[in-house]
């Protein structure tokens, strides 16, 4: 598998000025928070969504040096990521992060709570800052989405009737948005055309569609350790991802064991082996395959550099998380 560290040498040290900076900058004002902070920047997540921000800055800079607006915008990127998380372990009752003890089973709901909302409102101080009202409208929307993808996904729990494309959307609002409207920034940021803009945008929508589905398949096929955080807990909790929603067009029994809940012995299990059984898995490999191929389309009119071709591997990085 390449791994993420090599596919970002061309950030790698705006990466580590990042890390350190969202310490400083979340852990400042609050001996609880810095705690809270500490854990959580320092048990080292992938920063993808930094790095695309810093990438895709430096590939509209041409031979420019990338500015602290470009730089703020992938803190900001992170904050808002890393808030969304802190949340979304409290919804799942998730005992591990980044390989870590998640805030909420450390330092209680509360905190969590609390830590959440504070680094979301810190990341719209920090993006109010960057004075590009442009700018704050796209982030701004994006943490309106974060939240109505948790609500479609808590209301249509267990529900067997779900489309691929209701998946897409709360996909898109949980996942995809903050990585599309984040890469449209960093080329606004840079003066990039409108329809360069809206390239960035797609960019990043299909490369966070396609990251969510592999996510959703890692959910079934990859171990707790590996992914440090809770493995298999998305159909047991009544979340229908896409290896699930394909497997019910296959296996019809398996409307049945979900619409019940689980609810008798074995329930789980036999769900988990018609699952298994069926081309689900391969199936959403093959979705997420074609997002990742739509996204690399998009950065054609960008002209040559090694960010750019880092940028188009990790379409390719997305994918090689499955193997
Ligand atoms: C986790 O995101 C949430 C999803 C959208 C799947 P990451 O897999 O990027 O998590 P970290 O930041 O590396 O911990
Ligand atoms: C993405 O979805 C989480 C957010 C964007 C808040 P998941 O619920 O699949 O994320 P994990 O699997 O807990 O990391
Ligand atoms: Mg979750
Ligand atoms: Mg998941």
């Amino acid at each position: 598998m390449t791994s993420a560290t090599s596919l970002f040498f061309p950030v790698e040290a705006d990466l580590s000025l990042l890390t350190e900076n969202l310490k400083q900058l979340v852990g400042a004002r609050h001996p609880i928070l810095y705690a809270a902070a500490e854990h959580l920047f320092g048990a080292r997540g992938k920063r993808v969504r930094p790095a695309i921000v810093l990438l895709l800055s430096r590939a509209t800079m041409a031979n420019q040096e990338i500015t602290p607006k470009h730089r703020r915008l992938a803190e900001i990127t992170e904050m808002i990521h890393t808030a969304s998380l802190v949340h979304d372990d409290v919804i799942d009752e998730a005992g591990l992060r980044r390989g870590v003890p998640t805030v909420h089973s450390s330092f209680g709901n509360r905190v969590a709570v609390l830590a959440g909302d504070f680094l979301f409102a810190q990341s719209s101080w920090y993006l109010a800052n960057l004075d590009n009202l442009a700018v704050v409208k796209l982030l701004s929307e994006v943490i309106m989405d974060l939240a109505e993808g948790e609500i479609q996904q808590g209301l249509n729990r267990f529900d067997t009737s779900l489309s691929i494309e209701a998946y897409l959307e709360k996909s898109y609002y949980k996942t995809a948005s903050l990585i599309a409207n984040s890469s449209k920034a960093a080329g606004l940021l840079s003066g990039v055309s409108a329809e360069m803009a809206k390239h960035l945008y797609s960019y990043g929508r299909n490369i966070g569609l396609a990251f969510q589905i592999v996510d959703d398949i890692l959910d079934f096929t990859a171990s707790s350790d590996a992914l440090g955080k809770p493995a298999g807990s998305d159909l047991k909790s009544g979340n229908l991802t896409a290896p699930v929603l394909y497997a019910l067009e296959e296996k019809p029994y398996l409307e049945g064991l979900i619409e019940r809940e689980f609810a008798q012995e074995g329930d789980l299990e036999q769900a988990l082996a018609l699952i298994a059984d069926s081309r689900g898995i391969e199936r959403s490999r093959e979705l997420a395959a074609r997002h990742a191929e739509d996204a690399v389309r998009h950065l054609e009119g960008l002209p040559p550099s090694e960010s750019c071709q880092a940028l188009i591997e990790l379409a390719d990085y997305v994918l090689s998380r499955l193997y």
